[in-house]
Formats: structure tokens, sequence, C-alpha cells
């Protein structure tokens, strides 16, 4: 069965962006000029996703405000000539259906993943966590043809030095890693010590699961740092069934904390078409690593 629906869990406190987060979601921070939840969404259309399922959290009402239709906006935007931001304005939230579901209590990344059961409904479904931006659609998009081959369960691994493991989800790898990256997973363990982790493979927030995991995170009890993990619910699907890894090839930003989120925010904007070179010239001629320089 083809996957078409997709999941993103916002539904956070935003904790290491306070106090912006007071305010404004993490996840509506800008890259450039978009909000990071768009960036999201658009990579789930790149993978054939038409059916995006946010599970947020009633104190962030902003999120919705965003996918609300702004016919005011547009029509200064088009009296005044600037049709093609009017143009983006319009699409947001049309070429993909929008359905909000509620996690009202933090009670892990599994908990927010089984309070989109009813909106996702029984079909197979991609997750993507908003904190892990990737350069483009590539990895889900062969995520999704591996479940569809397979029938189980897919996540989206990447190596990182050893001493990261111990932060991540990390599999367990029952095979070779083939030509297109493919690799069968025995099994995977949340945020395991550096002396323990079954492999230098951590997930890097993408999955494509099976429905039937809804059913294994019902029955998962509170695991690493005292939540219900995602990785705990796919844990059982592994031992149960097929189920894969794919080693992504993408650029992958993490933005879940400041200094990831501005260095995403650099590198995205020296590649940018309008203020890449002006901004290249600016930190030549400030010589802001200069010696003498703060910091
Ligand atoms: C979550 C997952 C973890 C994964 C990570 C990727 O952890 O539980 O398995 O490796 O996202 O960013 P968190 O960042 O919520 O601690």
């Amino acid at each position: 069965m083809q996957v078409r629906t997709a999941l993103i869990p916002a539904a956070g406190f935003g904790t290491r962006f306070l106090p912006a987060t007071k305010a404004v979601p993490k996840e509506l921070l800008p890259i450039i000029d978009t909000p990071a939840l768009q960036l999201i969404i658009d990579e789930a259309i790149g993978a054939g996703i038409d059916h995006v399922v946010i599970v947020t959290s009633r104190a962030k009402p902003a999120i919705e405000a965003y996918f609300q239709p702004a016919p005011d906006v547009i029509a200064k935007l088009r009296d005044s000539g600037r049709d093609e931001m009017a143009d983006r304005l319009e699409r947001i939230g049309v070429d993909v259906r929008i359905s909000f579901a509620y996690q009202e209590q933090a009670l892990g990344l599994g908990h927010a993943v089984g309070c989109g059961r009813e909106a996702v409904g029984d079909v197979p479904f991609a997750v993507l966590l908003p904190d892990e931006l990737m350069g483009d659609s590539s990895l889900l998009d062969q995520m999704a043809r591996v479940c569809e081959r397979t029938g189980g369960g897919v996540v989206g691994v990447k190596p990182v030095p050893w001493d990261e493991v111990d932060r991540y989800g990390v599999i367990d790898p029952s095979g070779e890693i083939d030509a297109d990256g493919v690799v069968p997973v025995r099994t995977m363990v949340e945020k395991p010590p550096v002396d323990a982790a079954p492999s230098n493979m951590i997930l890097i927030g993408r999955y494509v699961l099976t429905p039937d995991v809804f059913d294994r995170i019902a029955e998962v009890r509170p695991g690493a740092v005292g939540e219900i993990q995602l990785t705990d619910a796919l844990q059982a699907q592994a031992a149960a069934g097929p189920f894969h890894a794919v080693v992504s090839k993408v650029d992958r930003y993490d933005t879940g904390n400041p200094l990831g989120w501005l260095t995403a925010v650099i590198e995205l904007a020296l590649k940018d078409a309008r203020i890449g070179a002006p901004l290249r010239t600016w930190l030549t001629t400030r010589d802001l690593l200069a010696s003498g320089s703060p910091g």
C-alpha cells in the first residue's frame, strides 16, 4: 500500500529556545524566511505525501493559525504587485491536507505518535521529527518505497562518532548494508550507554511505519528518561516481522537547539540564491573570526 500520510509531532514546549518559545512555537522559528514546519511538510510532499497529521498542543495556537487562510494579507500583496509571495501564501496547506491531533501531556515521542492514531487511520504512515531538517525528500521517498516493498517498518539512520550514540536511538543491524543503503534491523535501543550500543547507526527522526505500531505504543511502559519511547514500540515491531533501516545520504541539520538552528540557517542562507552572495560578502569583509573579534 502506498505511503500517503505523514505525522509530525509538534507538541513540545521548546524549552531550549526559551524565552522565544514562550510565544512562538519552535516549529515556526524561521529558516531564513520559512517556518521549519513548512520545510518539513515540503519534504513530505516531495516523497508523495498528501495528508499531514500535526500532533500539537492547545497551548500552541500559532501552529493552527499558520494554516488559516489570509485573504487580507494576500489582497495587500497583490495590490502592491507582490504576486509571487501572494501565490506562496495561498498554497499553504492547499497542496496537502492538514489535520490536527492533540497531545496534552508531554509523555514522550511514542505517546505523541499514539495521539495521532485516529487522524492517521489504518494506513502506513511517515513520521518526521521537526527538529531534524533534511536537504531534500530523497531519504523519505526511498524509505516509503522500502516499506511498500517489504510491508514492514523503516527508519532513517546515519553513522555518528561513537561518543554521540547515547543521545539517540541506535539500531542493531542483522545483515549487510546493500548497494542502496538498505539494511535489515534486528532491534533498536533508545539512548544506550556507549559501551552497550549495538552500533553507531542512529535514528535521525525519519520513520515509515505500519499502523500496527499504534497497538505496540499502547503496550509500551515508560523507558529511557521516563518517557513512552517510540523506539521501544519499534523494538516490538522488529521482533515480530521485517524491519529495515535506510542509511541517509542527504544533508541533515539538527535545529533542535539554538546553535544547531543557527548553523543550519547560516549554511542554508549561504546556498540561497537571493541572500547567499551578500551574506558571504558580509562574513568576509567583517572578518568575524579574526583575532580581536568577540569570542
Ligand atoms: C528522538 C528519538 C531518538 C532519535 C532522535 C533523533 O530523541 O527518541 O530515537 O534518535 O529523536 O533526533 P529526542 O531528540 O527526542 O531525545
